[in-house]
């Protein structure tokens, strides 16, 4: 038997348990304060994940620790033994006090516990792992290859900051670093006409890899001022989706070995960019592709935890990940329904009727989408239910998207390429004319 505890203190602060006997526990701290994106100490939701588990930290074999980015928010350990990686690729092991009790500690980088949550939720042997984001760990992007649960070799990218134009640009248009998913949804409302000019200021290249300059550093992207309802904000932010995928493409064309893999998988909070993936997934020859529900930081402890478990067992188990990972209603991870038939058709009866339905079943999704189990429903033949949804129900603006949910077994005859499609909304899937017609 063996129980491995996963902490991450940083930016989207979150918990998780794996154990022998198959729990896969994943907490954040953000739905037990409510607040978006809380870091800092996350003892209250140690003591949940152990009790929800069946476990006290004494039967915890060892801790898998991800190096806080913002150390200032607090963390809830100390180092005893050991020390912190010196380098975005080295894992090591140490000792720490948690909570008053001395633990054998893996101390995992940024980069590698984001790169291992999405190499274990593929459930396949061997991968290769693309991961970016807008920083937070020694480097902001890598690629890595693994293989039977170990990770082979892991190049760090310290030149490519593409994630940081996200961030950069949804701070100039929304006043907020962490609303890239905003800019991400205006992409679709614009044209890219000025691909140029963000190559003019930001593309590098560095050993004949694709780079790209840190906005951080550059300090805008598009300048402040410029409201989120203008044409050439949404221009930029369709711009900046067009020099995003035409990088990531080169970075795998240059860095890949589909030949040798078993799939592509990316990690890191780029990875929530549907049409960056679709690409991935249509453009490269890689047969499987992984773009898993939690790649934000708030997956980050379950990554560290998954690599650690396969260090100590040394055991692989090529299963993949499931999204849902949170606790249930009732507070545990029973995974049943508390569905009945009846509640099914007076939710169908409400649909049918124009009505608005709040959906909580099973145990929670882990990351940022809404896949079923936590979810806001509307009939999608009601054409007032966007606007209703993002001013009243949601408070947020008119430009947000909602998804269309259709039976796995109904894609192809509403979709142009089913495959376009996971179950964790990180792929997008285009309507062909049939399927508009239906
Ligand atoms: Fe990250």
């Amino acid at each position: 038997m063996c129980n491995i505890l996963g902490l991450s203190n940083g930016h989207d602060a979150n918990v998780s348990v794996v154990t022998s006997d198959g729990t896969r526990l994943l907490l954040e701290l953000e739905r037990i304060v409510r607040r978006k994106h809380a870091a800092g100490y996350v003892a209250p939701i140690v003591e949940r994940a152990l009790e929800t588990s069946g476990l006290t930290l004494e039967a915890i074999d060892a801790v898998a620790v991800v190096p806080p980015i913002w150390p200032e928010a607090g963390y809830d350990w100390s180092i005893i033994g050991g020390s912190l990686p010196g380098n975005p690729s080295e894992t090591t092991v140490g000792e720490i006090e948690l909570l008053g009790h001395r633990k054998r500690a893996y101390f995992v980088p940024h980069h590698v516990a984001h790169a291992s949550y999405s190499y274990f939720s593929a459930g396949v042997g061997r991968a290769d792992v693309f991961t970016a984001d807008a920083g937070g760990g020694q480097v902001d992007a890598s690629f890595s290859r693994w293989s039977e649960g170990r990770l082979i070799e892991f190049i760090p990218l310290p030149e490519l900051h593409i994630g940081s134009l996200w961030s950069v640009l949804a701070s100039e248009l929304f006043g907020d670093i962490f609303a890239a998913g905003k800019v991400m949804g205006l992409a679709a409302y614009g044209s890219a006409n000025c691909v140029q000019e963000l190559e003019r200021a930001f593309r590098t290249s560095v050993d004949g890899l694709p780079g790209c300059r840190s906005a951080w550093q550059a300090g805008s992207v598009l300048g402040k001022g410029t409201g989120w309802r203008s044409a050439r904000a949404r221009n930029m932010a369709a711009s900046l989706q067009e020099f995003t995928e035409q990088v990531s493409l080169e970075v795998v064309e240059r860095l890949g070995r589909p030949e040798r893999s078993d799939a592509l998988c990316m990690g890191g909070g780029l990875a929530l960019n549907g049409y960056l993936n679709t690409r991935l997934s249509t453009e490269t020859a890689y047969r499987k592709f992984c773009f898993p529900a939690a790649v934000h930081d708030g997956g980050l402890s379950l990554g560290a935890a998954l690599k650690t478990y396969v260090e100590v067992t040394r055991r692989h188990v090529a299963k993949p990940l499931s999204p849902f990972l949170g606790l249930s209603p009732d507070g545990t991870i029973d995974a049943d329904s508390p569905f009945t038939d009846g509640s099914v058709l007076a939710a169908a009866e409400l649909l049918r009727d124009g009505g608005v339905v709040a959906v909580c079943q099973g145990r929670a999704e882990a990351g940022p989408r809404a896949l079923g189990h936590r979810s806001i429903i509307a009939g999608v033949d009601q054409p007032w239910v966007r606007d209703y949804l993002n001013s009243r129900v949601k408070d947020r603006e008119s430009f947000r998207p909602v998804s269309p949910a259709i039976l796995e077994d109904d894609a192809a005859a509403f979709l142009e390429n089913k495959t376009h499609c996971n179950g964790e909304m990180t792929q997008i899937g285009r309507l062909s004319a049939e399927g508009l017609a239906r």
